[in-house]
């Protein structure tokens, strides 16, 4: 299958095709969408929380960032990579939204990035669209201002600030995104949205009216315990058959009955009766 881009994701919009994205952060993962056609992968700040083990994605850096974008490349032979851009990295000023920018696609190998934020960051957004790099925008619940938003919510419950998305979500088309992710957005508003703009909108917790949807991987195959969020469909509790299969282990190892006959490699006994 052909690598998806920015044209072909907005003639899928056009002619009503659902456009499919997961998070990747490793190779195995990132081969295995590959093989099934996934259209897009985020190399998403999840990584953070998912894999890093951090509270919050505000401390995840560039170079985390790099090193796991290098890796899902290498297994995306033809799926088209989105880097999510780190806190702090585009904030400070065009020139360094260029630079880090500028790093996912050349040491990354990404052909994407993703920023959060609406109008606000639409000069950041106009001036890496122009340096020929593809910018996915990021509105409603953008984890990286968790602390200014009061936490995990639904965003765009009100007049005002169902306005402001729409606005945001006109001024980030008008910038030169080439899709938008939808967080945790009402699914009417995010209908609407999705509507008022012609590019594909991405939605996570925002409703089957958006252009496509997006999950993170971990939360789709149940990779650990605790909250699951109401938007999230899991389709395996790998987590669960980890501890069981590491649980088997250790007990084999101790009881003996691991590494077996088939696991152990011979040697002829004329070679081992000479070192004594
Ligand atoms: O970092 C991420 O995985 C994301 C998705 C939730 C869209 O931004």
């Amino acid at each position: 299958m052909a690598r998806a881009t920015t044209v072909s994701l907005r003639e899928k919009k056009q002619k009503g095709q659902k456009i499919t994205m997961l998070t990747a952060y490793d190779f195995p993962t990132a081969q295995a969408m590959d093989e099934i056609g996934i259209d897009m992968i985020l190399v998403g700040d999840s990584l953070g929380n998912v894999v890093l083990g951090y509270e919050t994605t505000l401390f995840v850096t560039m170079e985390e960032m790099i090193h796991h974008t290098k890796a899902v490349t290498r297994g995306a032979r033809n799926t088209m990579v989105v880097g999510d851009m780190p806190f702090l990295t585009y904030h400070l000023s065009v020139e360094d939204a260029l630079r880090n920018a500028g790093r996912f696609m050349q040491e990354g190998g990404a052909q994407a990035v993703k920023l959060e934020g609406g109008r606000e960051r639409a000069a950041v957004v106009k001036a890496v669209v122009e340096a020929g790099i593809p910018v996915m925008g990021h509105l409603g619940l953008t984890p990286q201002s968790v602390h200014q938003l009061g936490g995990f919510r639904v965003q765009g419950k009100d007049v005002e600030t169902a306005k402001k998305l729409i606005e945001d979500a006109r001024a980030l088309e008008e910038a030169g995104c080439f899709s938008i992710v939808l967080e945790c957005v009402p699914s009417a508003l995010a209908e609407r949205i999705t509507k008022e703009i012609s590019i594909p909108t991405i939605g996570i917790g925002a409703g089957a009216g958006c252009d496509g949807q997006v999950l993170v991987s971990h939360d789709l195959l149940g990779l650990f315990s605790g909250h699951v969020a109401k938007f999230v469909r899991q389709y395996a509790q790998i987590g669960k058959i980890m501890r069981e299969s590491f649980k088997a282990y250790k007990d084999d190892v101790e009881s003996g009955s691991f590494p077996a006959e088939e696991h152990c490699y011979g040697i002829k006994d004329e070679v081992l009766s000479k070192l004594y």
